[in-house]
C-alpha cells in the first residue's frame, strides 16, 4: 500500500535537470529537482509541519550525515515525511551547507508542492505527504551520459571491473568509492534502505549506467534512494571532491578535442585533394 502510493506520487513529479558543465562541481551545485503535482494550502498545518521538517532536516544536517524525519500533523493529511542523505566523505560542516542549500532550493522550485526531492553534488533532500521512508525506490530520475570515448576495450573493461567492484559492496557501505588511475566511480545509497536494498539499489544503477551510457568517458545515474557515477579518463575525480576542483583538466581536454577535430578534418582533405588527384588523373 505504502509502496504503490510512493511509485504513484513519483509518477507525477515533475523533474527538472540542471544542463551543466561536466567540470568538477562544489558540493552545493546542482543536480537535478523535482516537485509533487499536488498542492498544500497556504498557512495551513501542512505548511507549517514542512516548515519545522524542514528546520529539522537543516538542524540535523550539522552532526549526522543522514537523518529522516515525520511530522505527525493534528488529521492525516496534515503528516510528512522527509529525509536527507549527505555524500559520505562531506564533513559535517559541508553537510550542513548542502542540505541548506538544497532547502532553500526546494522553496523556490516546490512552492507550496506536497512533495519535493533535490539533489545536489554533496547532498539528496526529499519530503512528501506519501510515506516513502524505508521504501527501495529504482525509479530513475535523472541520468546523464558524457561524449564516448570510442571503441577502447581496455579501458571499458576496467570500468566494468570497478562498476562490479562498486555493486558487489564494500562490506555493504552506503558510500562506496572504486577504481583507480582513469577509471573513477563512486555510489551513494539513502540511509533509509536496509544493506539488502542499498546492494540491489546500486546493482540496478550500476547496470543502467553501462546500458545506457555504454561508452561514455562520463556517466551519472540516480534512481530514487541511490546513485553511482564513473568517470573515464580524469574528467572528474570523485575521490578527490574534497581536494578542491581542478577545472583546467576538462579545459585541456576540450581543447584536446577540439585540435583532435581539427587535425581529422585536415587529414580528410588531404586525402580528398589526393582523390582528385587520383582520379583525374587517371580520367585524362
Ligand atoms: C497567510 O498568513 C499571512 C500572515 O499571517 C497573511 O499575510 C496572508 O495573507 C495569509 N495568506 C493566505 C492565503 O491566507
Ligand atoms: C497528499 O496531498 C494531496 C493534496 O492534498 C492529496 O491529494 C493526497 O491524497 C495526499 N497523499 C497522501 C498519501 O496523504
Amino acid at each position: 500500500m505504502a509502496t504503490s502510493s510512493a511509485i504513484s506520487a513519483l509518477s507525477l513529479y515533475i523533474v527538472i535537470a540542471a544542463v551543466g558543465s561536466a567540470s568538477q562541481p562544489p558540493a552545493d551545485t546542482f543536480v537535478y529537482g523535482g516537485c509533487s503535482q499536488a498542492k498544500y494550502n497556504p498557512n495551513s498545518t501542512y505548511e507549517s509541519n514542512l516548515n519545522s521538517l524542514l528546520t529539522s532536516l537543516v538542524n540535523s544536517a550539522t552532526y549526522s550525515s543522514y537523518n529522516k524525519f515525520t511530522v505527525i500533523g493534528p488529521t492525516e493529511q496534515d503528516v510528512i515525511y522527509g529525509l536527507y542523505q549527505c555524500r559520505g566523505d562531506l564533513s559535517m560542516p559541508d553537510c550542513a551547507t548542502c542540505i541548506a542549500h538544497s532547502v532553500s532550493r526546494l522553496g523556490s522550485l516546490c512552492p507550496e508542492s506536497c512533495g519535493g526531492t533535490a539533489q545536489l553534488e554533496g547532498c539528496f533532500v526529499k519530503f512528501d505527504n506519501a510515506s516513502f521512508l524505508g521504501v527501495e525506490d529504482k525509479g530513475v530520475l535523472y541520468r546523464r551520459c558524457g561524449p564516448s570515448i570510442g571503441y577502447d576495450a581496455r579501458r571499458i573493461t576496467g570500468r566494468d571491473a570497478m562498476l562490479a567492484a562498486l555493486a558487489s559492496g564494500d562490506g555493504g557501505s552506503y558510500y562506496r568509492v572504486g577504481g583507480s588511475g582513469e577509471v573513477q566511480g563512486m555510489a551513494q545509497c539513502a540511509g533509509d534502505l536496509s544493506v539488502d536494498q542499498c546492494r540491489d539499489c546500486i546493482g540496478e544503477a550500476v547496470g543502467r549506467l553501462k546500458s545506457d551510457c555504454g561508452t561514455a568517458e562520463l556517466g551519472e545515474m540516480y534512481l530514487g534512494k541511490c546513485y553511482a557515477k564513473y568517470t573515464i579518463g580524469g574528467a572528474l575525480s570523485y575521490s578527490n571532491f574534497r581536494k578542491g576542483s581542478s577545472k583546467n583538466q576538462l579545459g585541456i581536454k576540450t581543447f584536446a578535442l577540439i585540435i583532435g577535430l581539427l587535425a581529422g578534418i585536415v587529414l580528410l582533405i588531404v586525402f580528398l585533394t589526393f582523390l582528385c588527384r587520383v582520379f583525374g588523373g587517371s580520367g585524362k
